[in-house]
């Protein structure tokens, strides 16, 4: 399985690819986890980051494609990969294809979470993290708790996640990665998902999209 998620800030990627890591043993390379981790750590490169993704922005290619390099050529990546949040705009789209000439490992498919902006809007204001686990929970499905249900810590609202910041997130979305739906409809690559609805069905619908068969060649329609 080697797959890239494509959808806006809050369309489910970070929720799902858990999901298909835990179920098919492929790990999850989320450059926002990259850049998180690079931040707690206070790194050069976290500290050249924070303030970005704080502002909502992209933090540079060149920073974001040397995280993804070095992530990609860890052992557990070896057999595939679910790309969360990378590329997000042309140049490191080309810069991943020609990473992954370069290992032998091309995309099967690119998966887009289409979910609608009111949605977006209400799940990234209602997110909710555990900073012991990691897992991501709502405050619309945990009924009032404050508190992971696993490890009892109190769950943390991602700075990025402030109402004037998500704003700004999609209007990044909007411009700069939206235009890689067109990118890998071209190249045959693209798959969309209807992303809202319980996650155990959004999951079905990724899987089914994630496994099925590429289109044989001759059925990929050519412009001349
Ligand atoms: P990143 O961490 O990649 O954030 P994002 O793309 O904005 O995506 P999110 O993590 O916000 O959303 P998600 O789609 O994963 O949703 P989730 O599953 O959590 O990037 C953060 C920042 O890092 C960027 O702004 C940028 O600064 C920098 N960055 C990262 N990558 C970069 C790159 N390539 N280049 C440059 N800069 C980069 O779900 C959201 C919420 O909804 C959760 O609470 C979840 O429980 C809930 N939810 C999910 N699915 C459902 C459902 N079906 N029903 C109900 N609730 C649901």
């Amino acid at each position: 399985m080697r797959i890239v998620l494509l959808g806006a800030p809050g369309s489910g990627k970070g929720t799902q690819a858990q999901r298909l890591q835990a179920k098919y043993g492929v790990p999850q390379v989320s450059s926002g986890d990259l850049l998180r981790d690079a931040v707690a750590r206070g790194t050069e490169l976290g500290l050249k980051a924070k303030a970005v993704m704080e502002a909502g922005q992209l933090v540079s290619d060149d920073i974001v494609l040397g995280l993804i390099r070095d992530r990609l050529a860890r052992p557990d990546a070896a057999n595939g990969f679910i790309l969360d949040g990378f590329p997000r705009n042309e140049d490191q789209a080309n810069s991943l294809n020609a990473l992954l000439k370069d290992i032998g490992q091309p995309i099967d498919a690119v998966l887009l979470l289409d979910v609608r902006r009111e949605t977006l809007m209400q799940r990234l204001a209602g997110r909710r993290t555990c900073p012991k686990c990691g897992t991501v929970y709502n405050v619309h499905s945990l009924n009032g708790a404050t508190t992971c249900p696993r490890e009892g810590a109190e769950l943390f609202q991602r700075p990025d996640d402030k109402e004037e910041v998500i704003g700004r997130r999609l209007e990044v979305y909007e411009k700069q990665t939206q235009p890689l739906i067109d990118y890998y409809a071209k190249l045959g690559l693209l798959r969309t998902i209807a992303g809202e609805g319980e996650l155990d069905s959004v999951f079905e619908r990724m899987e089914a999209a994630a496994l099925a068969k590429p289109l044989p060649p001759s059925s990929v329609k050519v412009s001349t």
